[in-house]
């Protein structure tokens, strides 16, 4: 029988036991690597080591890691059984950000220095790599006919993943506005590849992990690719209006930077005098002061583009619980599965 709501474990309580069960095998794993990789991948996960305790507010806040698990339980599988696919993920996620960061030119990331920041560009990118091959390795070693299927969901994530990163970098070489402005249906597909793309890897190596058949896996994949759209969508919402002090990003990071958000592009749709007002503060393509990006992210606001982006981010988390209803799967794993959705749209960092 389903327990009542109430009985059922909060977001962090269900995070804070998958990270406990996958915990001891990600520290296993970042030892193999060469020790300046397993320094820098350490550094990067908020660890004090590759054996350390956790620094706190450094560390992630291990949403992949969780859908694996808990995408092992929706097909009647024991959590253990995802742990393999959960190292993997994130190392996959490790490694995504040392190179996004560099990319991206962020200095800053959880309150710290990106890695590339305090080891140079050079070792980041390196141990980037090795925790690419890490997590090839850690599927690749996975037992029985498990492997193979395993193997060729990260390669397809994979693929999505840099093909997103690579849309994502020339959207910043489009104009704001006219013919080749970039559209949001261009920046959906952009933020499904580049972050829907490893979250619904995490929930379908669960399964594939846990021995379900491809239907079971499919519409847990597809749960996980709109969970991360959902989380692109407030991690842009968060890199314009976040609390620098919470995400430990600068303020309004993402217009300072004039990145081609859906809280931006939305609102330049709007075409009212906001969006306008907003379309020629961007255009000019000169770089914006301190005064000018509050006033563009106030005109943001204004045209509707935060509004626009919430609703976006809530119509992906309804999209998850559809496809997570259209077959059937253990009711408790679902039901986590489900207490998780809240956390995508309130999270604050
Ligand atoms: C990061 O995207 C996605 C990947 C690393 C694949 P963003 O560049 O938008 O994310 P943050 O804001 O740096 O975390
Ligand atoms: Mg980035
Ligand atoms: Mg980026």
């Amino acid at each position: 029988m389903t327990p009542p709501v109430a009985e059922r474990a909060t977001a962090p309580e269900i995070l804070a036991r998958c990270r406990a069960l996958v915990r001891p095998a990600l520290g296993r794993a970042v030892r193999q690597l060469h020790p300046w990789h397993a320094e820098i991948t350490a550094f990067s996960l908020g660890w004090d080591g590759p054996d350390g305790r956790a620094i706190p507010g450094a560390q992630g806040k291990g949403i992949r890691q969780a859908l694996a698990v808990l995408g092992a339980e929706a097909v009647g599988a024991k959590a253990e059984s995802a742990v393999r696919g959960a190292v993997a993920v994130e190392l996959i996620h490790t490694f995504s950000l040392l190179h996004d960061d560099i990319m991206d030119g962020d200095e800053t990331r959880r309150k710290r220095a990106t890695a590339w920041k305090a080891y140079g560009t050079g070792p980041a990118v390196l141990a980037g790599d090795s925790l690419f091959a890490l997590a090839v390795q850690t599927l690749a070693d996975a037992p029985g006919a498990r492997c193979v299927p395993a193997v060729r969901l990260l390669a397809g994530t994979l693929n999505d993943l840099v093909r997103g990163q690579a849309d994502d970098l020339l959207f910043e070489t489009r104009p704001w506005t006219g013919p080749d402005a970039v559209q949001p249906h261009e920046y959906r597909l952009m933020a499904e590849h580049k972050t829907g793309s490893l979250l619904g890897c995490a929930a379908g190596l669960g399964a594939v992990l846990g021995g379900a058949g491809r239907t079971e896996t499919d519409a847990l994949t597809a749960a996980g690719r709109h969970l991360g759209v959902a989380f692109q969508a407030m991690d842009d919402v968060l890199g314009i209006w976040g609390d620098p002090d919470v995400t430990g990003k600068p303020v309004h990071s993402d217009l300072r930077r004039q990145k081609k958000t859906y809280p931006v592009l939305t609102a330049l749709a709007a075409g009212d005098r906001a969006a306008l007002e907003l379309g020629a503060l961007l255009r000019t393509g000169e770089p914006l002061d301190d005064g000018a990006v509050r006033r563009a992210a106030g005109l943001v606001e204004e045209a509707g583009g935060r509004s626009a982006t919430v609703a976006e981010a809530h119509r992906h988390l309804e999209s998850a619980r559809a496809c997570l209803e259209s077959v059937a799967l253990a009711p408790d794993a679902v039901g986590e599965l489900l207490a998780l959705l809240p956390f995508f749209v309130e999270r604050t960092v």
